[in-house]
Formats: structure tokens, C-alpha cells, sequence
């Protein structure tokens, strides 16, 4: 039987690395799309499946178009997944005011606007089958303002309404297409700012991750680890969801009730 396909960006690193793995373990070949070719394609090399590089700054829709197709043409048109995971955070604890338009835009460029392009070209591919699975790691930056945060929390916040918008044209040709809304997530990036922070203070790093959680105030006082970020969208893409679409599933240790 022809394995199936999945078109993923951000397999580089962090949430998008842990989905790469839980994707080649239920037997799908990849497309990575990203800029930082060594890291994905060490990341390709660990995996026991068919991958393919697909090279584009995100930043740069002419370029992400172009490696969407790139990927289409490697794998015969064939796509039965688009996981979008790549994202930045942008400029932190800037109000409104000092955040530059570039500051601003180069978010919504990477965070709205390359879904919307990698989208652009997995729908119609998608429909042309007959079927397929879209899912994007939004965030619940997206479901509350948060000082600070204005360009990051607008771009997650608008995906919202793109994913819906796709959700429900999609539907007629047999996609679904969903959000995840996580919290913070406990990926090397965020460990790194911690053991730092840590390092400065003198004190372990766990103090610093419990110190957070308990200013984050979820219920569970827990973070989410990236493969349980995996785990919902391989729930996402698998049999038990295929009358799920237009949704946002939050995993944010009931932070947000
Ligand atoms: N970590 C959290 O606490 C958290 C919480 C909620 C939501 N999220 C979301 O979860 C997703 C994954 O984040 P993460 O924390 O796992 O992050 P991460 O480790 O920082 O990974 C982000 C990935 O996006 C890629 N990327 C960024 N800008 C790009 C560009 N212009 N072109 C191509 N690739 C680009 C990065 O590749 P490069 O190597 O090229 O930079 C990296 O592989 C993001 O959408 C993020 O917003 C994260």
C-alpha cells in the first residue's frame, strides 16, 4: 500500500521535531519545509522513513509556495497531511508603541501568513484526492490579549479564523482542518531560558520551571511536553477525529477556564 504523506514545518526543533518522529512512527513520509537545512535534516536522518528537504524561509511566501510544490513534485502530488508547527515569538514585553512594523509584520509572516500559503497549496492537492488533514499549532496566545505580546498574540489569534474559514471549505471535499492551542510548551528553547535564568539566580533549574508554572496558575501546575503536543495532533490526524473540523483543542494545564 502507498504510505501516506505529510507535508510539516518547524521539524527542525522543539514541538516541530517531536510531531516528525510521532509522524514517521505512523508511517508517513515526510516533506520538511524550513530554512535551517542542517537541523532538519539531521532531524530527517534519525527518522526510519522517506523525507525530503523542502528549503524555504517561511518569511518568504514566494519561496514557501515554491517549496510546497517542490515537495508535491517529490511525492507524485500526494499529500495527506499539512502540519504547520513553525512559529517565533517576536518581540517580548515591547508594548504597543515600541514594537516597529517589521517587528510586527516579520511575525504575521511567519505565524499567519506562511499557514495561509502552505494551505494555499495542500487544499487544492488535497481535494484533487479526495481527502486529507490539516492541523496547525496555534497557541492560547490566541485566546487572550497579554501585555507585551501584541504581534505574537494577533498572529495566533488570527489563525483562528483562517483554520475556520478553511475548515469550512475544505469540508465539502473531505478535509478537516483543526488548531492546537498550547501553553507553554517544555522544548529546548524555553529549557535554555530557564537553565539561564537559573544559572543567574544560583538556583536549580527546576526551582525556575516551578516558580513558572506556579505564575502561570493552571490548574495542573504542569507545562505541556512536546510529545504530548505530538500525541493531540496525531489524535488529529488519525481515524477517532475525522468528524472533527474547525476546531481548537487547548492543552495549557487548564489555565485558561
Ligand atoms: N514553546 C512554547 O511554549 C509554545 C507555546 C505555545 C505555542 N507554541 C507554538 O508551537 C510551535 C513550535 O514552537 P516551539 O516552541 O516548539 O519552537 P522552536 O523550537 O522555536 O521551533 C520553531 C521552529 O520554527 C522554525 N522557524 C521559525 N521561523 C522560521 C522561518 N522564517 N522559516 C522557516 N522555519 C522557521 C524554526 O526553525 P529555525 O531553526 O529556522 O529557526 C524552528 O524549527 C510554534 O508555532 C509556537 O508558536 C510554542
Amino acid at each position: 500500500m502507498n504510505r501516506p504523506v505529510a507535508f510539516l514545518t518547524g521539524a527542525g526543533s522543539g514541538t516541530g521535531a517531536s510531531i516528525a518522529r510521532m509522524l514517521a512512527g505512523e508511517g508517513y513520509r515526510l516533506v520538511m519545509l524550513g530554512r535551517n537545512r542542517a537541523a532538519i535534516e539531521a532531524i530527517g536522518e534519525s527518522l526510519d522513513t522517506d523525507w525530503h528537504f523542502a528549503e524555504a524561509d517561511l518569511a518568504d511566501a514566494a519561496a514557501t509556495e515554491a517549496a510546497m510544490q517542490a515537495g508535491l513534485a517529490w511525492s507524485g502530488g500526494q499529500i495527506d497531511a499539512l502540519v504547520n508547527a513553525a512559529g517565533i515569538t517576536g518581540p517580548l514585553g515591547k508594548p504597543i508603541g515600541e514594537i516597529s512594523v517589521a517587528e510586527f509584520d516579520a511575525v504575521m509572516a511567519v505565524n499567519l501568513r506562511a499557514c495561509f500559503v502552505t494551505l494555499s497549496a495542500a487544499l487544492p492537492a488535497m481535494y484533487a484526492r479526495g481527502g486529507g488533514r490539516v492541523v496547525t499549532i496555534g497557541g492560547t496566545h490566541g485566546l487572550r490579549g497579554r501585555p507585551g505580546r501584541a504581534g505574537y498574540s494577533a498572529s495566533k489569534w488570527a489563525l483562528r479564523g483562517l483554520h475556520r474559514s478553511a475548515a469550512i471549505e475544505a469540508g465539502a471535499h473531505g478535509v478537516t482542518v483543526n488548531l492546537v492551542m498550547p501553553g507553554p510548551i517544555a522544548v529546548e528553547r524555553m529549557r535554555g531560558l530557564w537553565r539561564d535564568e537559573a544559572a543567574r539566580m544560583g538556583v536549580a533549574e527546576a526551582e525556575v520551571v516551578a516558580a513558572y508554572t506556579e505564575r502561570m496558575g493552571g490548574a495542573l501546575r504542569r507545562l505541556s511536553t512536546p510529545e504530548e503536543i505530538a500525541g493531540i495532533v496525531r489524535f488529529l490526524l488519525g481515524e477517532a477525529a475525522g468528524n472533527i473540523t474547525g476546531q481548537e483543542i487547548t492543552a495549557d494545564g487548564g489555565t485558561i477556564l
